[in-house]
Order: structure tokens, then sequence, then C-alpha cells
């Protein structure tokens, strides 16, 4: 399908990107847990605490099953745990070409260190926390990528323009 979906750790700017792209270069956005967080009528810190992860991830599941054939050009920004579930791989394929946020651990530390907002965060040295999570998925995201883009110094634009030169579907030409 005609979208761009990004990928990448809590904190690798897929929802700030994402945004940027709908006002700067006029796409259409999604960011699944605003999709979820709509839906459930909830944040997504109260659907894990209410519910749990395990529901959370299913919530996710379906998410990507009822955006995929409703969305075109638009950039579709999903939770970074999402590509662990192998369904959902499968299913991220199929909404469009799967764009790797790829963030040092160091940048990462930077912007969550004070974060309120992530479950998988909460409590515990966050540095440790964020590092074994990175180890844990840091395959599973390349795996599921078409194009992995190094973040750290790169600007909106010219990360814009590296998704435009490989992607092969050619969506950010349109
Ligand atoms: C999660 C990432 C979060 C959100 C939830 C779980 C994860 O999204 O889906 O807190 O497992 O990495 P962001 O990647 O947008 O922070």
């Amino acid at each position: 399908m005609n979208n761009i979906v990004l990928i990448g750790f809590m904190g690798s700017g897929k929802t700030t990107f994402g945004r940027w792209l709908k006002i700067n270069k006029k796409y259409g956005f999604c960011d699944t847990d605003q999709y979820i967080e709509k839906q459930q009528q909830k944040k997504i810190k109260e659907i894990f605490a209410d519910d749990g992860e395990k529901a959370f991830r299913d919530m996710e599941t379906q998410a990507l099953k009822e955006l995929i054939g409703t969305l075109e050009n638009t950039v579709i920004s999903v939770g970074g745990g999402l590509p662990v579930r192998k369904e959902n791989t499968r299913l991220l394929k199929e909404l469009g070409t799967v764009v790797y946020l790829k963030t040092s651990a160091e940048v990462l530390l930077k912007r969550l260190k004070s974060d309120k907002d992530r479950p998988l965060l909460a409590g515990g040295n966050i540095k440790e926390k964020i590092e074994s999570l990175m180890q844990a998925r840091e395959d599973i995201y390349l795996a599921a990528a078409d194009i992995v883009i190094d973040t750290d110094n790169l600007s909106f634009e010219e990360m814009f323009n590296i998704i435009k030169g490989a992607d092969k579907n050619e969506i950010f030409s349109n």
C-alpha cells in the first residue's frame, strides 16, 4: 500500500517526524498510540495499568488490521513495541514501506529521562531499561525495515530526502 510506516524505539521521533511531514509535506498522518487512546478513551499508561500489556498488544494488532485498506498517502507512526509481535511485522509490510528511525541510546536517554508517560520505562534505572529493551529489539526493527535511517545527526528535511531517494514505491514523490 501507498503509505510510509515509521518504526523505532520510544523517543526516536516517530510521532514528531510524522507530524512534521503532515504539516510541511502535506501527507496524511496517523499514530497507532493515539488511534488506540481515542478508541479506548484512555491514555496508554491507563491501558497498561487497567488491562495489562497483553491487552494493549492485542489492541495494536487490531488497530493495524483496521488501518490496512483504509489509509493512503499517509505516514503511520507505530508504538515502539509493536513490531515485536511477528504477526504485526507482516501487517506493517502490508500497510506500506517500513522505515526504521534508528537513534543512539545516548540521544534516547536524554529525551526519555524525565518521561512519565511510558509504562515500560517507569521505575528503576532508566538507562539500563533503555539499553536492555534496545538490545532485545534492534534485530527485530532491522528485519522489519525496508529503509533504515540513522537519525542522530539529521534534520527532518534530510530524513525526508533519504526516504524519498530510497523508497522503491516512491511514495514521497507523489
Ligand atoms: C511502547 C512504546 C510506546 C507505547 C507504549 C509501549 C514500547 O510508544 O506504545 O508505551 O513497548 O516501546 P512510543 O514508541 O511512541 O513511545
